[in-house]
């Protein structure tokens, strides 16, 4: 491990909402750098591709320099010791996420105990947000882009 404080926010980022943003906005202050890595969810099927989701999260982040965007398969635990992070990023949004976010920080302690996760409590004003809700409202003709950051713009024709 580097003696930088690097940490990685996983995700699926499908796409990208305000929560997401607001988490990195204040996890970066946390750390030297802060690697977004949109993984792979076995559970998921995405509807945007892994081009449009990266390109969005890039022009959100681009005027921040200690954050990193990029894309891995396979465990995250494994990804983070690749990028030499001890840290990982999670945000809780509720009850329920704590639930689910518990389990696999657990099982991700257990294959890898020198990395933490570390959580983050989503703000009131964003904690109704998810990037289901927003494809839900997107292919129903709502109006999505309160929801998402301002570069993330989509056309009709893009939705499967
Ligand atoms: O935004 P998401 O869908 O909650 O992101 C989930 C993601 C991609 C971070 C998660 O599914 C993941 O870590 N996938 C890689 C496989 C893995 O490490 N699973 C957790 C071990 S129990």
């Amino acid at each position: 491990m580097s003696d930088k404080r690097i940490a990685v926010f996983p995700g699926s980022f499908d796409p990208i909402t305000k929560g997401h943003e607001d988490i990195v906005l204040r996890g970066v202050r946390l750390f030297d750098e802060l690697i977004i890595a949109l993984g792979e969810n076995e559970n998921k099927t995405y509807l945007f591709d892994k081009q449009q989701r990266l390109k969005w999260i890039e022009e959100t982040f681009r005027n921040e320099p200690r954050v990193r965007v990029v894309s891995y398969t396979g465990l995250t635990v494994d990804f983070c010791a690749e990028a030499g992070a001890a840290y990982m990023i999670r945000g809780l949004r509720n009850p329920a996420d704590l639930e689910y976010e518990k389990v696999v920080a657990q099982a991700n302690q257990k294959m890898r105990s020198e990395i933490e996760t570390v959580f983050l409590l989503t703000q009131a004003e964003f904690s109704f947000i998810s990037s289901s809700i927003v494809r839900d409202v997107l292919r129903n003709g709502g109006d999505y882009r309160q929801f998402v950051p301002d570069v993330v713009r989509t056309q009709g024709s893009e939705l499967k």
